[in-house]
């Protein structure tokens, strides 16, 4: 059985219990983070601590672990779980239990939740052929830079693409594109690669960033740029990236065929670039 962390306890997952009176339970109250371990090695481990610092701070609760505490167990998670095969990192911290209230409680401890499970990575064939996406308004909250665990829009969003027989959900808003329902968005015209700049509008994927690292050292044209809908349907390469889908082409969007419906050139270089960074670490 997997093992989990649980409020400073290393155990089986399905002997892991929480209040049903968690703010987390209740009303969404909390922050997470999903981090990949490549063999046993946290991924990016500093950087998914400081975005999660900074959703912490966005909902205004105090860190309940210092950077070691967290390494340390999350480490200890990883090896817990086959560090052999690819795991996913799941963490969340809720504002704790306390009578049902939307305010704050007070001088009540956070809930400290990881687990690690094996990464379900996209079938070769899906990555060679790419995936199918529709595009959706989006209708969620303004602070999406923060990592909430309170994803009901996202899950509906995802759900109507899944509804249509697609796999995500780009979503637009004011008639440019933020990210994925689960993943930021990447598009190419002319050999240049365009992403949305950080901004409330979007979360600030650990993935992306590196993206645009491999992109800038190896002299590929990238830029931070608004999207608008028109330059998203009329782009040659549409990609998405996750921190378990890494980075994946879009080849069908709203039932048409992006560029020539296949993969494009520049996925492929940024595809192998991101593949042999992973293998060096
Ligand atoms: N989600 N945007 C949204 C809304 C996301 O949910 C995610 C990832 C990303 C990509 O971020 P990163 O590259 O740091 O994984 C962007 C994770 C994987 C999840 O919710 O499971």
């Amino acid at each position: 059985m997997t093992q989990c962390y649980l409020n400073g306890e290393f155990l089986a997952l399905d002997q892991a219990k929480i209040s049903v009176l968690d703010r987390g339970f209740l009303l969404g109250d909390g922050v997470y983070e999903v981090i990949p371990a490549y063999h046993g090695k946290l991924f990016r481990l500093q950087d998914h601590l400081k975005r999660l610092q900074n959703s912490l701070h966005g909902i205004r609760l105090k860190n309940p672990l210092s950077t070691e505490q967290w390494s340390d167990v999350l480490q200890k998670l990883v090896n817990q779980n086959n560090p052999e095969e690819d795991q996913s990192v799941y963490l969340q911290v809720t504002r704790g239990v306390a009578k049902r209230d939307h305010a704050f409680p007070e001088n009540t401890a956070a809930t400290v939740f990881a687990m690690s499970n094996p990464i379900k990575y996209p079938t070769p064939d899906v990555i060679q052929n790419g995936v199918a996406a529709i595009t959706l308004q989006d209708n969620r909250w303004l602070r999406c830079h923060i990592k909430a665990i309170a994803l009901l829009p996202n899950v509906l969003l995802r759900q109507q693409a899944v509804d249509e027989g697609v796999d995500e959900a780009i979503l637009l808003r004011d008639g440019l594109v933020t990210e994925g329902a689960a993943s930021n968005v990447f598009v190419v015209k002319n050999n240049t690669i365009c992403t949305p700049p950080q901004s409330p509008d979007l979360l600030p994927g650990i993935t992306r960033d590196v993206v645009l690292e491999l992109a800038r050292s190896n002299d590929l044209y990238i830029h931070e740029c608004p999207i608008s809908e028109a330059e998203l349907i009329t782009a040659d390469e549409i990609w998405l990236s996750s921190s378990t889908k890494e980075v994946l082409a879009v080849t069908e969007l709203n039932k048409k065929k992006v560029g020539d419906g296949k993969p494009g050139a520049v996925w492929k270089t940024i595809s192998s670039l991101y593949k042999a960074y992973k293998e060096k670490l």
